[in-house]
């Protein structure tokens, strides 16, 4: 009697790479890294936030650093944190933060995003911003990792171990720590009543049921990477939280299939980008929800002009918006979720179209080449 025991098989959970285990790991990740934030009367807590109130109603400003994929969840942050503290806030590359000569203080809280807590330019950048006695607080997914010891403040995301070396996972669970965080400073500070910050707060807990319906319904884009096979470019635009999302989309092609990807503002296209595109070019569109503003209508004239140029736009647009149908060739659908927190439902097609695309193509998906899980070196 002999069983075949492949060890590797079993901890991929029957899927082909970690990197789709982790994918549709996603609600499951997102629902646990919301668990027990909040009282029943709706009322945020943070219990890992060593920063008094009182200094926490004294920052002026915000500087969230990281850099790969957690820059662009750092993107998101700062969408959501001004909207909702009235802080200014700034996103920078840890790389660049490092080595410039930043204007820092003690009213300065400085957010440093790392999924693995090792990456070595986030964790310079934070030792600069502390001898300058800013505020640090770490958002991180690996406990007992270096940069959350060395911060003031730590809220762990809690997607569980993450081997595949494209973060996917640790990009949503950051997104939902980051609105935590905002909806927390907005609590603090009182730019928000309690009854909004609770209704945000019940909205963030239906999207992981929404998250999985995405996944649910990943056909089309699973479909399209098989069609999209042979093309040598791919564009991807959004606009507001959309945009870092299309960045985010950019790059996991660039990882794991090898493909040069570009991620653009929408509204940046008239100013170079819409002269590279070609007949034919895959440019996938991140649509906004129809919302009170024109952000929507806006990002469709974009992609009317995409269209008329011969490309392909393929928007990823809310389930019953019929007027991303006329101009493009695939529509990969959303539930309808607001504005903000659309980028944890959107990103989640272009995480598989990237994985789905990098395994027709026969790379290893997990250990993409020349990359590394964790960066602790320069
Ligand atoms: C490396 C990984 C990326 C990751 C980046 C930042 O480049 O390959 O997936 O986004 O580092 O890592 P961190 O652990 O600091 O979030």
């Amino acid at each position: 009697f002999h069983v075949d025991w492949d060890l590797s098989a079993a901890e991929k959970g029957g899927f082909d790479w970690f990197m789709r285990k982790e994918i549709y790991e996603q609600p499951k990740a997102v629902a646990d890294t919301l668990l027990g934030r909040h009282t029943d009367d709706g009322a945020l807590t943070l219990d890992e936030i060593r920063i008094s109130e009182t200094e926490l109603r004294n920052i002026a400003k915000i500087i969230i650093i990281a850099a790969g994929t957690s820059f662009y969840a750092g993107m998101v942050a700062k969408y959501a944190i001004e909207h909702w503290c009235r802080v200014p806030c700034e996103v920078e590359l840890a790389s660049e933060f490092r080595y410039r000569d930043p204007i820092v203080g003690p009213t300065t809280l400085v957010v440093a995003i790392s999924q693995s807590g090792e990456t070595a330019d986030t964790l310079m950048a934070i030792r600069h911003a502390r001898e300058q006695h800013a505020r640090v607080l770490a958002i991180c997914n690996t406990n007992g990792s270096t940069i959350p010891r060395e911060s003031d403040a730590v809220i762990y995301t809690h997607a569980g171990p993450e081997i595949g070396v494209a973060s996917t996972k640790g990009f949503t669970t950051q997104l939902a720590a980051c609105y935590l965080l905002g909806l927390y400073l907005a609590q603090v500070k009182g730019t928000m009543y309690g009854d909004e910050i609770h209704a945000v707060v019940k909205e963030l807990e239906s999207l992981p049921p929404l998250m999985q319906q995405v996944l649910d319904n990943a056909q089309p884009v699973l479909d399209l990477a098989a069609r999209l096979v042979d093309q040598p470019s791919v564009l991807f635009l959004g606009r507001h939280v959309g945009y870092p999302v299309a960045l985010e989309g950019a790059l996991k092609l660039k990882e794991i299939a090898y493909l040069h990807a570009e991620g653009f503002a929408a509204g940046e296209l008239k100013h170079g980008p819409i002269a590279i595109i070609e007949p034919g070019m895959p440019v996938f569109v991140v649509v906004p929800p129809r919302g009170r503003d024109q952000l929507h209508d806006k990002v469709i004239s974009n992609i009317q002009e995409i269209r008329a140029r011969g490309a392909r736009p393929i928007a990823i647009a809310e389930a019953d918006d019929a007027t991303v149908e006329e101009f493009s060739t695939t529509v990969i659908r959303l539930p309808k979720v607001s504005t903000i927190l659309q980028p944890l439902v959107a990103v989640i097609p272009l995480q598989l179209f990237a994985c789905e695309l990098a395994t027709v193509l026969g790379h290893d998906v997990d250990q993409p080449r020349n990359l590394a899980k964790s960066v602790t070196v320069e």
